[in-house]
């Protein structure tokens, strides 16, 4: 079976990747990690994807790392295969990445859906980082990134735990963007997905590394890479094509250029 389904232009300018190991709950291989970052680089330079949708099945987005690959392994050989070197090659995609989350989002699993730039949940997520109760920590973001979403104090109380978070807590801890009902999951991402592969592709992605800089840069110079970009946009065709087709009232042609 193919860890990974690729179906490209499920709506305009968009890809959805979806995990499928359904027998281990989409737990995180080195081969499905593999290959989703290889899709995604590839994905990253086709010109007809604009925003791209990861999913899982209803059951699972993904359980984690697989903890059955890795239980017998060395120190020596984790830092030779250096698998999460992966996740900075997502990390750094420029393209939008939309999680569409349900059942469980659980350590690795958890980190990939907070490693794309916008969750969907259906009210049947279940999130967490249950490292700790496996005699590990989250090794691919997750004492950084669940921190940066939640608060300290209770990222540090789920991840000291393992305990799993409702996606009503995570809505409203704001890990997540919406809650909708699991039949609409997939069906909103996608949506979603779509409406911002409408948008100039070129903001787009400007937008994206601006607020992704939110989490590392001091305000200072945060704001003055937004401004920078501010005013590189105005180099484009496609911000003189949107404010003449305001003006004009009518609908924007978009050149990406
Ligand atoms: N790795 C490998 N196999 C996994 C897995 C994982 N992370 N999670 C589930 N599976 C497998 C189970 O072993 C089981 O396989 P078998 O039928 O062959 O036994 C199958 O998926 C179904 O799972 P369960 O029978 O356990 O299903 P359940 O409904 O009783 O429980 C669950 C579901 C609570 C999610 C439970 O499977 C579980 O606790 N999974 C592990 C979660 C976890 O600890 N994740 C963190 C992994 S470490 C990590 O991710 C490190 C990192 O930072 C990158």
């Amino acid at each position: 079976m193919q860890p990974l389904l690729i179906e490209k232009g499920i709506r305009p300018g968009v890809a959805l990747l979806r995990l499928n190991r359904p027998e281990s709950l989409n737990a995180l291989n080195r081969a499905l990690v593999a290959e989703l970052t290889e899709t995604l680089l590839q994905l990253e330079k086709d010109d007809e994807v604009k925003a791209i949708v990861i999913t899982g099945n209803e059951r699972a987005f993904a359980a984690g790392a697989d903890i059955k690959e890795m239980a017998n392994d060395s120190a020596i050989d984790m830092l030779l295969l250096d698998q999460f070197q992966r996740w900075d090659q997502i990390k750094r995609l420029k393209k939008v990445l939309i999680a569409a989350v349900s059942g469980y989002a659980l350590g690795g699993g958890c980190e990939l859906a907070m490693l794309c730039d916008i969750i969907i949940a259906s009210e049947t997520a279940q999130f967490g980082q249950p490292e700790i109760k496996i005699g590990v920590i989250p090794g691919a973001g997750g004492t950084q990134r669940l921190v940066r979403a939640i608060g300290k104090s209770r990222a540090m109380e789920y991840i000291l735990t393992g305990r799993f978070f409702s996606a009503q807590q995570a809505a409203a801890w704001g890990l997540v963007s919406r809650v909708v009902p699991v039949e609409l999951y997939l069906e909103e991402a996608l949506k979603l997905a779509e409406e911002i592969a409408s948008m100039p592709p070129i903001a787009v992605q400007l937008a994206k590394q601006s607020v992704l800089k939110a989490y590392e840069l001091s305000l200072e110079e945060g704001l003055h890479f937004e401004r920078r970009n501010f005013y590189l946009l105005f180099a484009t065709e496609d911000q003189k094509e949107g404010m003449r087709a305001f003006m004009e009232k009518r609908t924007p042609q978009w050149k990406g250029r």
